[in-house]
């Protein structure tokens, strides 16, 4: 098949599977499984239009889970032209329910609700959507409603104690339903019944690739920006990094990228990342300095959203004003990544309405500035975004930074921000850094730093009585920065961190250690 440029649009070359969102807590989760067997997805609305639904062209649906009982007034219904589309249906939890109440089945009320554990005693593997798999199955369950009575035309095809009807299938009309979770953890063998669901009853062969997405992405790039030219706001992140790397490599030296040191940045940072830029981007960066915009612009500022909102608009200054000195440019490139695209598109989702934080990712775009996107990543989960980056042969440095808020280390300074407190946080933070790392634990704690706060307290050094700042060590584990838990580092490794930073960061006498989670904490302080 021609990838490059041959006219054929990228939505017609690929296989692709649709989930119906029906409200479920996994929805995401299950479209990450399906990426994981390297099968392409998108989300859906579950009453998405017959028009939308058929140029996408699936090769099978997906039915989420949900919260509803198929019987509430306002439950989300199957929408007829799903079944009339002739392809394969997995349906998962409420979507089998769903499917059942719609296609003349029954579904009432479990006697017990039943959340956790179960075990599926009977399987029937005979049908492929349980091909390789037998009974007992260790499954994860969580529903109040139950299908009592099969629709026509379907079997039982596995069942547990207290869900007779744990599992059925209409294998004539290709339509399947699991009443238990097979994406989550809890169900180990979850991923072989969704790989069986996408290549044995779907047809799919598993095109989706890291080599295939940067093949296909960096054709449709060149044939969107022909000659014209692209800038690129570069933090050092991951997602602007691999964004640039796809850009530079279809449209080369008509990408501009221009990184911004806002002086919020940690130890050795600017410097570092120039050096990264240099060695997986041909182009040169631009660094722009701005170091005193912004601590003037923060000066006398402790409200947090007052912080962020003086960054974002000085961010925003700053950086037209380095576009204004390269010339006419036509497009910017933003690293946003598809969970971006899902929580503002919200198909089918009720978003928290409470603003917890406004996050400003520094880059953001101008709202007054005239240029078309280009937003390569769009349809990309963050661990997706790491695996291009490493087909584009970016360093694993980059790959796999932990999370750096735009604001910076303004947020991770409680009060006001000056030159002397960033220069006591920097330092701070370096050790719990390079300590962290140094006991090989850099990879599985999801993001770790030093927080300075506002407070002071008493302390004795040599024979003297100190009365310095308290800084707070906070290290977290995390899947998607959704929740998180405090991780639970060694006591020696914590008391090092502690021992180093009051003896070698001047105004610092006493270390404290966050054991707040996620929720009831956020991950930053601010
Ligand atoms: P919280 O503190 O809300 O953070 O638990 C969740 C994740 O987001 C990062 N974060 C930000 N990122 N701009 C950003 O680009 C921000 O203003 C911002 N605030 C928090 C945080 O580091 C964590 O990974």
């Amino acid at each position: 098949m021609d990838e490059q440029g041959s006219g054929t649009s990228f939505a017609a070359m690929r296989e692709a599977i649709a989930v119906l969102d029906f409200g479920s807590q996994y929805t995401q989760l299950i479209a990450r499984r399906v990426r994981e067997c390297r099968v392409y997805c998108r989300l859906f609305p579950y009453d998405v239009s017959a028009e939308e639904l058929a140029a996408f062209a699936p090769a099978g649906l997906i039915l989420s889970g949900g919260p509803a009982s198929v019987y509430d007034p306002q439950a989300p219904h199957l929408s007829a032209h799903l079944l009339a589309l002739g392809k394969p249906i997995l349906g998962i939890c409420y979507g089998m329910q769903a499917l059942a109440h719609h296609l003349g089945g029954q579904v009432s009320a479990a006697a017990r609700r039943e959340y956790g554990p179960a075990t599926l005693d009977t399987m029937d593997t005979s049908s492929p959507l349980f091909a390789r798999l037998q009974a007992p199955q260790p499954v994860w369950m969580s529903h109040g409603d139950q299908v009592t009575l099969l629709p026509p035309g379907f079997k039982i095809i596995a069942s547990s104690i207290n869900s007779p009807v744990a599992a059925m299938a209409d294998s004539q009309r290709r339509i399947y339903a699991l009443q238990f979770h097979p994406e989550v953890v809890h169900t180990p063998r979850g991923m072989k019944m969704l790989r069986n669901f996408l290549y044995r009853i779907c047809g799919c062969q598993g095109l989706w690739t890291a080599g295939s997405f940067v093949a296909q992405t960096v054709a449709q790039i060149k044939a969107q920006v022909g000659a014209k030219r692209a800038i690129c706001a570069l933090s050092g992140g991951v997602d602007s990094s691999v964004a640039a790397a796809l850009v530079e490599r279809a449209i080369g030296d008509q990408l501009t990228c221009i990184f911004v040191d806002h002086a919020l940045l940690r130890q050795g940072e600017a410097a570092r990342n120039m050096q990264l830029f240099g060695q997986y981007l041909r182009t040169p960066v631009i660094l722009v300095n701005a170091q005193q915009r912004f601590l003037q612009a923060l000066a006398h500022v402790v409200d947090p959203e007052e912080k962020r909102r003086r960054i974002g608009e000085t961010f925003i200054r700053v950086f037209e004003e380095a576009t204004a000195e390269i010339g006419p440019v036509d497009y910017l490139v933003q690293g946003t990544l598809y969970p971006d695209v899902i929580e503002s598109a919200g198909p089918g989702k009720s978003k928290s309405a409470a603003r917890i934080k406004t996050h400003h990712n520094v880059g953001g775009l101008p709202a007054d500035m005239t240029f078309s996107l280009i937003e390569p990543l769009r349809d990309l989960f963050k661990d997706e975004v790491r695996e291009v980056g490493r087909e584009l042969g970016l360093p694993e440095e980059i790959v796999h930074r932990q999370p750096f808020p735009g604001p910076g280390l303004a947020v991770r300074i409680i009060g006001e921000v000056t030159e002397e407190r960033l220069a006591t946080l920097r330092a701070a933070d370096a050790i719990v850094t390079t300590e962290i790392e140094a006991a090989g634990l850099g990879r599985e704690i999801w993001q770790y730093f030093a927080i300075l706060t506002p407070l002071k307290s008493v302390g004795v050094m040599g024979d003297g009585r100190t009365y310095s700042h308290v800084v707070a060590v906070r290290a977290v584990t995390s899947q998607d920065a959704m929740t998180a838990d405090w991780a639970r580092l060694p006591y020696d490794l914590l008391g090092k961190i502690a021992n180093r930073i009051v003896n070698e960061v001047p105004g610092v006498n006493r270390v404290v250690y966050d054991i707040t989670s996620k929720p009831p904490a956020t991950i930053e302080w601010e």
